[in-house]
């Protein structure tokens, strides 16, 4: 038997549903497999705010530090609008302060999501399959913030050293060597400076890899190339803000941001690992949200910082059976399926573990 200890941010919105629902399931796994999870509640975002005043209390950041790893709901909402530090900051300091420079988002098409893909069949016939490794802690989203005293200005930076798009890089051609090979660097290097260090970087290192085939692309054609052949691709490497746009379109191909799972590593083992969605204070605390994405954002969580891959796959394949069943959440409903609630929905899936 191992034991892990686990951080909870359930959040803002319908994080905490989500989270609610990923600990059903990963109760189940403990079940089965004999593992023991010792979760501990923390706050970040809106609710720390409330709480506390702030949305990253040092005491989040310290429980975090001593777990295996963290499982995030969302944070924000328009209640905290006015606030001087807004929830959001939390998910960024919390990122920077865990060291978590590496987010991998995995959008893939299930074939029983067909149907809730916004794109026609001719351009979903070779599926969707890909992996976009998001640079998290560097570039314009941690660049110098400036803002004129009288309002009438604002500016933010983007800045990446060699160093940062190395790591970056590193991790997007070893995730390529166990997959289809292939990566595709998008970077602006047409009009901005940071993006043409970009382009270099991934050059160089590109000659580390021999097996890998690197191409490079505009990020204005990838966004256009995802919507008219999205089966192009096999690992996406790109920076902060352009992968924040690229992740959320490459999972609405995937039928719906609802179903994406995420995951945030840096040196060491303990990861974060959260859906790519946001908080969707509009229907929070009305059993409507889609809890897939969290529930596979613990499968991530198991295999890639547990190293437990079977109990990984487990959840997988009991998501799968649930689809299969015919049971929806409403973001993912279609024509004569199940409709089901979040609760139902986390449910089931546990019980098909
Ligand atoms: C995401 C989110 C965050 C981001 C927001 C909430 C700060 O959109 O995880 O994709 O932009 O990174
Ligand atoms: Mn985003």
């Amino acid at each position: 038997m191992s034991e892990f200890k686990i951080a909870l941010i359930k959040g803002d919105g319908i994080g905490p549903e989500i989270v609610d629902g990923a600990v059903k399931v990963l109760d189940a796994v403990s079940a089965k497999f004999g593992h023991k999870f010792e979760y501990t509640d923390v706050y970040m975002g809106g609710c720390a705010i409330d709480k506390f005043g702030t949305p990253l209390p040092q005491e989040t950041v310290d429980i975090c530090k001593a777990s295996d790893s963290v499982l995030l709901g969302a944070v924000g909402g328009p209640k905290w609008d006015g606030c001087k530090e807004r929830p959001e900051k939390g998910l960024l300091g919390i990122r920077k302060a865990l060291g978590l420079y590496s987010n991998l988002r995995p959008s893939i098409l299930k074939p029983q999501l067909k149907e809730a893909s916004p794109l026609k069949d001719e351009k979903l016939k070779d599926g969707l399959n890909v992996m976009v490794v998001r640079e998290l802690t560097g570039g314009i989203y941690f660049g110098e913030r400036r803002n004129a005293e009288d309002g009438s200005w604002a500016s933010d930076e983007e800045k990446y050293s060699v160093e940062e798009v190395e790591r970056i890089g590193r991790i997007a051609f070893e995730t390529a060597m166990l997959r289809g090979k292939r990566v595709v660097s998008v970077d602006k290097a047409n009009v901005l400076d940071s993006s043409k260090l970009w382009r270099r970087t991934m050059t160089e290192l590109a000659k580390s890899y021999p097996e890998v085939e690197l191409t490079h692309m505009y990020v204005d054609n990838a966004a256009m190339q995802l919507a008219i052949a999205p089966a192009q691709f096999d690992v996406i490497v790109t920076s902060n803000i352009f992968g924040d746009i690229l992740s959320d379109l490459s999972s609405a191909i995937a039928g719906s941001i609802g179903m994406l799972p995420s995951a945030s590593l840096g040196a060491g083992k303990c990861g974060m690992y959260e859906p790519i969605h946001g908080s969707a204070p509009d229907i929070a605390g009305q059993d409507k949200a889609n809890p897939v994405a969290t529930i596979l954002s613990a499968a991530m969580m198991l295999e890639m910082s547990f190293g437990l891959a079977e109990e990984a796959k487990a959840i997988n394949e009991a998501v799968d059976k649930v689809l299969d069943m015919g049971y929806r959440t409403p973001d993912i409903y279609s024509e004569g399926m199940k409709m089901t609630g979040c609760a139902k929905m986390a449910e089931l899936i546990a019980e098909n573990i």
